[in-house]
């Protein structure tokens, strides 16, 4: 395993693999800290493809004034032995300099889809994200890109930016992983103390309570969002920031799920951690839906 912090380093190793072997080349983008979500996209990464590549970069871009930025958890060598275990090929860990030099200005932006729910809570993060996703695409030419189903909107993001900007890559996106007690994984978790972490579990059974109605036959968006902030206000700790339901594809908000698959997608504050999570609801005949998509 080779770690690389050049862009014209990872662009040569590519440039040689793809000529000279032949070989399908899968990229895992993450801001490190990584937990048993990232190494599941990794298991999956050196399942489809012949060679694979971590990235490692905490994104200034997708951050806001005031946001976690400066206290984001940052562990490469932890990061590193982590990887060493999965047959990584390369880990590619840029500084920012190296992805945003000295006059750096252009940007990525994904209309429509970038603007509601964590984009209009967090105005610029999805820019930020399609920018750097749009640089690690053009610099690792990947056959395959690993994504997690926890960060909906930024999966259809990058899914909508690949098809518009005909990146020949295709974005796979996995299930969201969790403890035992139903918590997404999530580098942020690592904020949370004991008792937030306890309290943390309000979001996915209020999202469980969502998805038993749906099964049972709820097709009111507005009485699931109700289901959902009435079972996350049990909770005193937990703050909800939002709680959305609308067409899983294009983000639009729907009062009726009838024919619709839909994305019931929440965020909510533990103390000063905001964290998201979200359920896929679909009717029983598109439930064969594929997750790889171009
Ligand atoms: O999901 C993340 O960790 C980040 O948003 C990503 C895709 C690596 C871009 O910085």
């Amino acid at each position: 395993m080779e770690i690389i912090t050049r862009r014209q380093r990872l662009h040569s190793i590519v440039r040689k693999i793809r000529r000279e072997e032949d070989k399908t080349i899968g990229i895992v983008p993450t801001m490190g800290a990584l937990h048993e979500g990232h190494l599941s996209l990794v298991r999956e990464a050196r399942r489809m493809c012949d060679v694979v590549v971590v990235s490692i970069f905490v994104n200034p871009a997708q951050f806001g004034p005031g946001e976690d930025f400066d206290h984001y958890p940052r562990n490469l060598t932890g990061d590193t032995a982590l990887l060493t275990d999965y047959n990584v090929d390369y880990i590619f860990a840029p500084s920012v300099e190296e992805i945003y030099p000295k006059g750096f200005s252009t940007f990525v932006t994904v209309e429509n889809l970038s603007e509601q729910l964590e984009g209009a809570a967090r105005p610029g993060h999805f820019r930020g994200v399609a920018t750097v996703v749009t640089i690690l695409l053009n610099v690792a030419r990947p056959d395959f890109a690993f994504f997690g189903q926890k960060d909906a909107q930024q999966a259809l993001v990058i899914k909508r930016l690949v098809r518009d900007l005909g990146f020949d890559t295709e974005i796979v996106i996995l299930p969201t992983m969790r403890e035992e007690s139903g918590l997404a994984l999530s580098s942020r978790n690592a904020y949370l103390d004991d008792e937030e972490q306890r309290a943390a579990t309000v979001i996915h059974r209020a999202l469980a309570l969502a998805e038993a109605a749906y099964a049972h036959g709820e097709r009111s968006a507005k009485r699931l969002a109700e289901l959902v902030r009435t079972e996350i206000l049990t909770e005193p700790r937990a703050r909800l920031d939002y709680i959305s339901v609308t067409d899983a594809d294009t983000l639009e908000k729907i009062d009726k799920l009838d024919d619709h698959t839909a994305l019931v997608a929440v965020a909510v504050y533990l103390g000063r951690t905001r964290l998201i999570d979200n359920v896929v609801l679909q009717p029983a005949k598109q439930k064969a839906r594929v997750t790889v998509e171009t």
